[in-house]
């Protein structure tokens, strides 16, 4: 009983570590959360004009998702931890970079922790979800677009896959849909700059207000 929330907790706090502030702060850039759209996440830390911080960032944050999740479904099993706790600790390293301890609480919208999740959960539903992400940005330009459209089909994914390839779980298929769902919640204000037209695109020079 104890196990699975140790388990939890701890991805919670490794999923604390705000990659794009530390980063930052290690490379002697400028806090993400003062410029650009305000966000500690990668794709504002592209806006710093540097490729290899924005990068890192975004290979640690997934990094932070994967590895807790590898670790319950590879190690777990021997220690009688199963698909329950799976989806506790994705959804624990998720929440960790949105709300994280050692950040005030004040972290990131979640996408590149999400996909690491999923990559963990299964590499074919990360990879799908990968190439949406990859289709829309080369597309529109739009990163925020790009996760939006990623996060409706996230779940779709993991049901179609399971019917074919590999049998999926419900707790996995809610934390699947809980971290969607909290996704879109966080992309809120990219929402309403996307419909008003105001949305920055990869690359671009102008700075959003934050
Ligand atoms: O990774 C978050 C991305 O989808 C949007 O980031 O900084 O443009 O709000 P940002």
């Amino acid at each position: 009983f104890t196990l699975p929330i140790v388990a939890t907790v701890v991805a919670y706090l490794i999923g604390s570590l705000s990659f794009a502030v530390i980063v930052s702060a290690v490379m002697g850039l400028n806090d993400p959360r003062t410029y650009g759209s305000g966000n500690p996440g990668a794709t504002n830390v592209l806006r710093s004009g540097s490729k290899a911080a924005a990068a890192l960032t975004l290979l640690l944050d997934a990094v932070k998702g994967l590895v807790p999740v590898l670790l319950v479904k590879y190690v777990g099993p021997d220690y009688g931890l199963h698909d329950g706790t799976l989806a506790l600790v994705a959804i624990g390293a998720f929440l960790g970079h949105l709300f994280p301890v050692f950040f005030k609480f004040k972290g990131g919208k979640g996408v590149a922790t999400a996909l690491g999740v999923l990559l963990g959960i299964s590499g074919w539903l990360g990879l799908l979800v990968l190439l949406t992400w990859l289709a829309v940005a080369l597309t529109t330009r739009y990163s925020s677009l790009s996760a939006l459209v990623a996060a409706v089909l996230a779940p779709v994914y993991y049901v179609l896959l399971g019917g074919s390839l590999w049998n999926y779980d419900q707790s996995v298929l809610l934390a699947v849909i809980a971290m969607s769902a909290l996704l879109l919640w966080r992309h809120a204000e990219n929402i309403g700059r996307l419909l008003r037209g105001q949305e920055s695109k990869i690359g671009s020079k102008k700075d959003k207000p934050a």
